[in-house]
């Protein structure tokens, strides 16, 4: 079920591979980051980078949320979900001189820079067009996320923003340019964060440097802390929202400065579910028991890209006998699997089953590798299934090609 409504006749509806997300878990998730955060002053910049479906990224409009926009593309999803260009920060670590013309243009809150490179050529870009743009500066604190080494961005051996060191002899230099404001410092060290200790460390690490740069002459309005709190994919206990803003909101709050907070994650994964049917149970003598999904890396990669874990289980109870299996995808590469080693009711093929906590990072990156199509996505909202994204077609997908 999902928020009392079965998902068997979804999926019968639907078809496989399917995503299926609760609204009511993205609303309550949203408003527990809002309201450890209350009584200070914080901004939600939710980061589309987790799961830009546009109703998605509207229902979190709805609720209030800013945007954080990693590219052109999520800037016009940001946009077309009615946020206004003041409710957007746009962060990437390769704006191309297209994507800063257009975010200059729009005039979005912040472009959080990531380079002294890009501060010239925003400033360039905005002298050009007469006006003044305001940046914010991501740093690079060289805190260790403690995460997946793929998903970490705050060393300095990471290719993400400026070293600490560096930013106030930069500040200064930007300071006598007329074509950039610096309003902001940004630090995100990385995803899927369980221990607040690096957090922490990071907010420290912004706060010592608005200190530093105050002195020096450069006041900045606000501090990004960036997303990267973490969820729990296997049941085991990680720091809740309050948690998180107990650890951090007592080092911003001495610094006065207001907060932008670029949560992904934390909303959205364990609000969606990956629904899959069991093509094929493969008896490979007595080394393995293969289960074959109907969906893979082309519809999840993060098992494959991260070695990431997710849950498996079936949708319906059926009663057999727990047995051991790999539940793979059906693609011609052998890293693509959904889990190894898992214990499951022994499947059948045809059976349904749900990959869950896959509303971040999911859809959003997947492919068509091997020509397979984008899967359909589906909203539970107030008791009712509705598609809000539908199964691509082959001529959608050959539609680009001459
Ligand atoms: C700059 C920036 N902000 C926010 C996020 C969102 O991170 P998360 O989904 O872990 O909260 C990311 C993702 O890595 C990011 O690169």
């Amino acid at each position: 079920m999902c928020d009392g409504v079965a998902l068997d006749p979804i999926a019968a509806a639907e078809g496989t591979p399917l995503y299926v997300y609760s609204a009511a878990t993205i609303a309550a998730r949203y408003r527990a980051i809002d309201e450890a955060f209350a009584g200070y002053p914080h901004a939600i910049h939710y980061a589309l980078k987790a799961n830009s479906t546009l109703a998605i990224t509207r229902l979190l409009r709805g609720l209030g949320s800013h945007a954080d926009a990693n590219s052109g593309g999520e800037i016009d999803v940001a946009l077309r979900a009615g946020f206004i260009p003041a409710q957007i920060v746009f962060t990437g670590v390769g704006k191309t001189l297209a994507d800063l013309g257009q975010a200059i243009d729009l005039g979005v809150r912040t472009i959080n820079v990531e380079s002294a490179g890009e501060i010239a050529r925003v400033d360039a870009l905005s002298r050009e067009r007469q006006t003044r743009t305001k940046i914010a500066i991501r740093i690079n604190p060289d805190v260790d996320a403690k995460t997946h080494p793929h998903i970490s961005t705050g060393l300095k051996t990471n290719k993400f923003g400026i070293a600490i060191g560096d930013v106030p002899a930069l500040c200064a230099h930007a300071r006598a340019l007329a074509g950039v404001e610096v309003v902001g410092l940004h630090a995100h060290i990385g995803s899927q964060i369980t221990d607040l200790g690096p957090l922490t460390c990071a907010a420290r690490a912004l706060v010592a440097l608005a200190r530093e740069l105050a002195a020096a002459g450069t006041r900045v309005e606000h501090l990004d802390l960036g997303g990267g709190l973490g969820v729990s994919y296997d049941g085991s206990p990680v720091p809740t929202a309050r948690e998180y803003a107990d650890a951090v909101l007592p080092i911003v709050r001495e610094s006065g400065l207001a907060i932008v907070l670029e949560p992904g994650r934390q909303i959205v994964a364990p609000a969606g579910a990956l629904l899959t049917r069991v093509v094929d149970v493969k008896n490979a003598g007595e080394a393995r028991l293969f289960v074959v999904m109907d969906a893979g890396m082309t519809e999840l990669i993060r098992p494959m890209l991260y070695n990431a874990f997710h849950r498996i289980e079936p949708v319906v109870q059926t009663g057999a006998v727990p047995t051991s299996c790999d539940v793979v995808g059906p693609l011609c590469e052998s890293s693509d699997t959904l889990g190894k080693d898992r214990t499951l009711p022994r499947p059948e093929a045809g059976e349904l089953y749900a990959v869950l906590d896959t509303g971040a990072y999911g859809s959003v990156m997947a492919s068509n590798y091997n020509r397979r199509l984008l899967p359909a996505e589906v909203m539970v909202e107030d008791g009712v299934a509705r598609i809000i994204r539908r199964r691509q077609t082959i001529d959608e997908l050959l539609s680009l090609e001459i």
